[in-house]
């Protein structure tokens, strides 16, 4: 009995498994184990030897099934340290990137435009989308009976029946803020104004919602050099290489002279690339404030000058980022979205990169 309590003794001690643990139940107190082939045995002894040998075998499937019992609980134990060991998860850790949304061309572009001019010393301004004739029309020098209304494919807003007031309009342009800064700040002014202006037109390159930048400069003796050089060093920093541009004499009832700005451009391969070729691409109207509109914004033509500038924000991020249907841009449609948009986190600036 000795040697059966040595035998099963050691080996469940050295069990690696519940498989072998379970296996050393049976070989030793399972139906026909060694353990309980014995106590078979014991109809065939004397009562002499049974009253000996009983109690003894007993004790000893009792010892042996608590052996059992304390492994099996020394195992499970184990096995889960071992689990803790292995499948560990460290909440601390960053979340995984899972971007749910992305930052549109329109409003990147706008950062970055701003980004650029903000470093020369350009002011953001603001005005409202829904304007009035006086600011969107009358104080840029287009009186009502200009064919510039009419061109521009203008939203008149409804009046009740029997106001005979002139009616608001969703603002052309954002030349109207033009007025505003002047009224508001009066000269020096440095702003400029990204916003959103609507006109009746819709094909590949027109939506009736689109977004200009304005840029207004009024000082004592700030002339087209000045534009021409702030021009110049914007497309520069914008596309990231030098890119000529071509000014050619136009006409706005707002400022005089007038030019509209082209810049230099390839059409090779059926895809637009700045900076290189020599193809032309129109990007904005400018000119220098026209006395009249100085006037309207409450300056003295005799004492201040300055240049203005209008340029289209959806073209230019078409142009940078190679997109070829400006309607897209207001579709929001998902795969468009996350194809051309931006992560939040490509926050530009003109140290980090635009
Ligand atoms: N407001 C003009 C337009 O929308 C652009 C412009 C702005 C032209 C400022 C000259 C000066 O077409």
């Amino acid at each position: 009995m000795d040697d059966l309590r040595d035998k099963y003794l050691t080996r469940i001690a050295g069990a690696a498994d519940e498989t072998a643990l379970e296996d050393l139940r049976l070989a030793a107190v399972g139906k026909k184990g060694e353990v309980s082939l014995k106590m078979r045995e014991l109809g065939k002894m004397t009562p002499e030897e049974r009253q000996v040998a009983g109690p003894m075998l007993n004790a000893l499937k009792d010892e042996i099934n608590s052996a059992l019992a304390a492994k099996k609980v020394a195992l499970e134990d184990a096995a889960l340290d071992a689990r803790l060991a292995d499948e560990w998860l460290d909440v601390t850790l960053p979340a995984r990137d899972r971007p749910q949304g992305t930052i549109h061309p329109v409003s990147q572009v706008t950062e970055e435009v701003t980004a650029i001019l903000a470093d020369m010393g350009f002011a953001v301004a603001e005005g409202p989308q829904i304007e009035d004739d006086w600011h969107n029309f009358d104080a840029l020098n287009i009186p009502s009976h200009h064919p510039a209304r009419t061109e521009m494919d203008t939203f008149y807003m409804a009046r009740k029946e029997g106001d005979n007031r002139p009616p608001h309009v969703l603002r052309t342009h954002t030349s109207p803020v033009q007025i505003r800064s002047m009224l508001d700040q009066g000269a020096p002014i440095r702003i400029i104004c990204p916003g959103r202006v609507y006109r009746a037109d819709y094909d590949q390159t027109h939506t009736p919602m689109f977004h200009q930048v304005e840029g207004l400069a009024i000082d004592k003796d700030i002339s087209m050099a000045n534009l021409k050089w702030v021009l110049e060093e914007f497309f520069s920093a914008f596309f990231g290489t030098k890119v000529k541009t071509r000014f050619r004499a136009s006409h706005f009832p707002f400022t005089e002279p007038s030019a509209e700005v082209d810049i230099q451009c390839s059409f090779e391969g059926g895809t637009v690339k700045v900076g290189e070729g020599d193809s032309w691409l129109e990007v904005l109207g400018s000119g220098m404030v026209h006395p009249k509109v100085l006037e309207a914004g409450g300056i003295d033509p005799a004492e201040w000058q300055g240049f203005a500038f209008g340029m289209g924000i959806d073209r230019m991020a078409m142009l940078k980022y190679g997109i070829p249907d400006l309607r897209a841009f207001f579709d929001s449609d998902l795969r468009w979205l996350r194809h051309y948009g931006f992560s939040a986190l490509q926050v530009p600036t003109l140290h980090g990169g635009l």
